[in-house]
């Protein structure tokens, strides 16, 4: 078996296998926040990636992808069921996203977690070099740093949490807390997206396991674990160049004459996710349209919203009622050749997300409760001419880095359209100062110095940082918060050092 100084591991491999329209197989990139982050970062580098490529049966042997050997776990249709459609999007997701939808409990979803854990944590210790760094990442496989463990002490291990982490009243309602608050403390180093995730990580810890825990540091067995938050990021030089290309700029044009020529065009791009607070946007843009605060013929909604989870009933039940409430919306509201709401829910290409993104003069991301959302990121980057308004839920974690955006609290209607208002009315000279001030947050915390943190923090001899983010000056500084993790006192070391670099080796 071929191994990796590097390896990370993920419910989803960076490319999904999916169905053509004529029916044959056909590869993509997979959706969503964490191969949005991670796949720029990993291009080139000797690493191997660890994951499942969205089918059922055996796994696929699959070409490295830009440089990255892809190793694939296999998932049964039971696995499927009960792992990720189960435990993972009908347990933990509506849990840690403050229970917005119910969150259910079936002893069978358990034991496939773990059994799917347990697989991973088998692939992974095949695959990865004496002494090499392993990188875990979400809530699908938070068992996976203990029982990694127990096969390769060896091992320096890192998990990273992509989504929120719950305060303890409701994280205290999984009947086996525990288990899971175990498993994630067989890393070295446990990252979150915002502070307030690491201080209930650390109050749940003394609370259920009993162990000395704060919000930097927990003792368990003879081991330190550190915990810390790491807002991810987006490659922010990679989108701005792409938005400045001639063709985009050009298809973003073609884009707002294809929509009418309308004065405002107000984007929105959504996984179709109950999280992400489609519904009651929709609500608030009717009630615009109905009070005649926004014009059909002036302004018009863009809304892409890409299926996700489709077998998981709740995620049915919430297709059929945003798709119920655009035709209503369409219907009422709209008139001949001139929709209200452009409804999209096609995977796109970079180039032309990049020209929506480009076309927006208002990019309006509400969700009700998300760990970071890559899209408001991808939003300021693209603006490469310092125009557009970004409304923004404060229950999102960018919210913490992008205070310039129009703030919204999306629970509140009479709020969220105000701050829609506020947004398409504002002047260019608000917009410019605040856009500016947003693009140079990211263009300094963009996904190397995201990286460099983390790595920096998790493996203090600095090979692996430099080789990833051959870019950076000052390792470990990039990120205030990261900051605070890397500055404690060193962890003990694994027994075995590791190798210098990230190299890959064939072995066995
Ligand atoms: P999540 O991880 O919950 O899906 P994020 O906003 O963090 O949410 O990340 C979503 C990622 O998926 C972004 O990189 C975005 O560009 C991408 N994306 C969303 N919708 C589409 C789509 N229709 N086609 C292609 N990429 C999409
Ligand atoms: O951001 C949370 C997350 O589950 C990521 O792990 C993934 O990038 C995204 O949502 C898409 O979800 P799924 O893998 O279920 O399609």
């Amino acid at each position: 078996m071929r191994q990796s100084s590097l390896v990370v591991v993920a419910n989803r491999l960076p490319i999904d296998d999916s169905q053509a329209p004529d029916g044959a197989c056909e590869w993509r990139r997979s959706p969503g926040g964490l191969v949005s982050a991670l796949h720029p970062l990993l291009r080139h580098t000797p690493a191997t990636w660890v994951g499942w490529a969205g089918g059922t049966g055996a796994a696929p042997a699959l070409p490295d992808v830009d440089g990255v050997r892809m190793h694939t776990v296999a998932l049964s249709p039971e696995d499927l069921r009960d792992h990720y459609e189960g435990f993972a999007n009908a347990t933990l997701w509506p849990l840690y996203h403050d229970a917005v939808e119910q969150p259910q409990h079936h002893r069978r979803w358990w034991e496939a977690y773990q059994r799917v854990n347990q697989r991973f944590a088998e692939a992974t210790a095949e695959v990865t070099e004496q002494g090499g760094v392993v990188w875990v990442q979400d809530y699908h496989l938070q068992l996976v740093p203990g029982l990694l463990r127990a096969l390769r002490p060896d091992l320096r291990i890192g998990f990273f949490l992509h989504v929120p982490f719950p305060p303890p009243e409701l994280f205290m309602q999984l009947p086996r807390r525990a288990e899971l608050l175990r498993g994630m403390l067989g890393a070295d180093l446990v990252g979150f997206q915002r502070v307030q995730a690491a201080h209930n990580f650390a109050q749940l810890v003394t609370r259920v396991l009993e162990l000395p825990a704060t919000d930097r540091r927990i003792g368990i067995d003879d081991r330190v674990v550190r915990i810390g938050a790491f807002p991810v990021s987006i490659d922010t030089a990679e989108m701005g160049a792409l938005a400045a290309r001639p063709d985009v700029a050009a298809r973003a044009r073609r884009l707002r004459q294809d929509l009418g020529d309308p004065r405002q065009v107000i984007l929105s791009v959504d996984r179709m996710d109950y999280t992400k607070g489609i519904e009651q946007r929709l609500k608030a843009y009717s009630e615009l349209l109905a009070s005649g605060d926004v014009k059909v013929r002036d302004t018009v909604l863009v809304q892409v919203a890409m299926p996700s989870r489709e077998r998981v009933g709740q995620y049915q039940i919430l297709r059929e009622r945003i798709e119920r409430e655009v035709g209503r919306i369409n219907g009422e509201f709209g008139r001949v050749g001139e929709p209200a709401i452009h409804y999209l829910t096609q995977p796109f290409d970079r180039a032309e997300l990049a020209a929506l993104y480009r076309v927006a003069d208002v990019m309006a991301v509400t969700p009700l409760r998300d760990g970071m959302n890559l899209v408001a990121k991808e939003y300021v980057a693209a603006r490469v001419d310092d125009t557009g308004a970004l409304l923004l839920s404060e229950f999102a974690g960018t919210a913490a880095e992008l205070s310039q955006a129009y703030l919204v609290n999306p629970h509140d209607l009479e709020g969220l359209k105000q701050g829609l208002c506020a947004a398409l009315r504002a002047s260019p000279a608000d917009t410019t100062q605040r856009m500016r001030a947003m693009r140079a947050h990211l263009e300094e915390h963009d996904i190397r110095a995201w990286a460099r943190s983390y790595l920096s923090a998790l493996d203090e001899r600095g090979a692996l940082v430099s080789r990833l983010t051959s870019t950076d000056a000052n390792p470990g500084t990039a990120n205030p918060d990261a900051a605070t993790a890397a500055d404690d006192a060193p962890v003990p070391r694994p027994a075995t050092p590791a190798a210098s670099a990230v190299t890959h080796q064939t072995s066995g």
